[in-house]
């Protein structure tokens, strides 16, 4: 049922080899004598669906090689990866490993909600950028707090306030929903509070601009005033130090509150004015553009213009349908998963290719100029996020490039018919 429906979404130009070799007789095939074999025909198909079939038992077997397992195994892991367990065999030579479930991070459980991040320490290959799962409560604070990273987050659930102030005294104030963005430059203290409208306070994803990132690792108000003489404190307000009797003697990181009152009511004037890039963005707002197989909005500084070093492209993949062979030049890829099934191979030159499987709430990171797509393995819609850490969109379409490359030029490599690489599509299709 799945390969049906996959063909179904693929135009003859992107059929196999083996389907174009029989569908096009109009144009003759350059008679190049091949100077190595010829890829195999044998198609290397996910398992993912036969692994999930009721009553099925996972093997590592494909075709005649492999064995069933004799020991013992983590069956749901497996029936989660099956790319992992029964690889295709186009998989060749070592990629570090390339997914973190955020199920497997260690969670920070606080009174108002937790934390949980995924670094370069959970996953090596990750070098540029690193992520949080995070959870407010209706009123809960992430306390004022700053840090060396510049932040970028996506509103999953609910509804959240966040506040910043910058460096030259201007204040910053919104409410955010989901699908929407907010981002902080390195430096710049904010706050985040779960509110009351749309859910029970907020979770959100947020990535920062280095691997090496830790949420445990941030400046925070209270931590800052806790470990500072007191009489330097009650100078620097030029206040009696009584005043600072009850403040916290270590770091609060998240804690309860109360619901704020309405944007309008909890804005607090400001001389200096208000920033002028605003540090939230509507993305939820934004139009998609609808593609054969699914869709894309992105949002990158030519539109969240404060968002220079952090930029997001939100991707639907259809049943059957994928997202198509490219790569970024030289931007690292973070992706996280909000629905589905989904395989993806990355290609690192040098005959080295690995394929793993991803569901909602895993990460996965491609290094720059990797090749790779995503196809959805399911039943079910995928959704996704690519997020770059970079300033503007930017990606490489296989069938682009050899659209617009001498079609016997192309012809020389692949052997295809030359009306076959003359129909490729000029257009980025980005999801096929
Ligand atoms: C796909 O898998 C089979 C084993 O089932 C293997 O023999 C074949 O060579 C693979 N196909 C490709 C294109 O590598
Ligand atoms: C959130 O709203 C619900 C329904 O209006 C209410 O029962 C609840 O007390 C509110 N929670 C907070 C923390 O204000
Ligand atoms: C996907 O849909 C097909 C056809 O309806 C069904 O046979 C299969 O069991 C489904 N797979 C999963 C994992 O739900
Ligand atoms: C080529 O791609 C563009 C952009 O995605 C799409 O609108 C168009 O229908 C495609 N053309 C063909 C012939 O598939």
């Amino acid at each position: 049922m799945h390969r049906l429906l996959l063909f179904a979404a693929l135009p003859l130009a992107l059929a196999s080899p083996l389907d174009v070799r029989q569908a096009s007789t109009t144009s003759t095939a350059a008679a190049a004598t091949p100077t190595v074999p010829y890829a195999s025909d044998d198609p290397n198909d996910s398992f993912y669906e036969q692994f999930n079939e009721p009553g099925a038992i996972p093997e590592p077997q494909r075709g005649s090689t492999g064995g069933n397992i004799l020991g013992p195994d983590n069956r749901p892991l497996d029936m989660q990866n099956p790319d992992t367990l029964a690889p295709p065999s186009t998989d060749a030579g070592d990629i570090a490993n390339s997914k973190w479930p955020f199920t497997l991070s260690h969670n920070r459980l606080q009174t108002g909600g937790w934390a949980r991040q995924q670094n370069v320490h959970d996953m090596p290959i990750a070098t540029a950028l690193a992520g949080v799962n995070m959870r407010l409560e209706a009123g809960a604070y992430r306390e004022l707090h700053w840090h060396t990273a510049a932040e970028w987050s996506y509103v999953i659930a609910g509804s959240c306030r966040i506040s910043s102030v910058d460096q030259l005294g201007r204040n910053y104030l919104a409410d955010v929903y989901p699908g929407d963005l907010w981002y902080f430059p390195a430096g710049i203290p904010h706050s985040l509070q779960g509110l009351n409208d749309t859910a029970d306070g907020c979770e959100f994803l947020l990535v920062f601009d280095n691997g090496e990132f830790s949420e445990d690792d941030t400046f925070l108000l209270t931590d800052w005033l806790a470990h500072v003489p007191k009489e330097v404190i009650a100078k620097n307000f030029q206040l009696d130090i009584s005043l600072f009797d009850h403040i916290p003697g270590r770091e609060l990181y998240i804690f309860p509150g109360n619901v704020p009152p309405p944007l309008a009511q909890d804005t607090v004037s400001d001389p200096n004015g208000q920033v002028p890039e605003p540090f939230s963005f509507p993305f939820s707002q934004v139009t998609v553009t609808p593609l054969q197989g699914g869709s894309v909005k992105i949002a990158d500084s030519r539109t969240f213009q404060i968002a220079t070093t952090i930029i997001v492209a939100e991707v639907i993949v259809d049943p059957g349908a994928m997202r198509e062979l490219h790569w970024h030049p030289t931007m690292p890829e973070w992706s996280y998963f909000l629905e589905g099934e989904a395989r993806l191979t990355s290609f690192a030159a040098s005959a080295t290719a690995r394929t793993f499987n991803y569901q909602a709430g895993d990460i996965a990171y491609i290094p720059p100029a990797y090749g790779h797509y995503i196809e959805n393995i399911g039943n079910t819609t995928v959704k996704y996020l690519e997020i770059f850490n970079t300033d503007i969109y930017q990606d490489i379409s296989l069938t682009q490039w050899l659209a617009l490359t001498p079609p016997e030029v192309v012809q020389a490599h692949l052997q295809l018919p030359l009306d076959v690489i003359q129909s490729f599509n000029k257009s980025k299709v980005t999801v096929i």
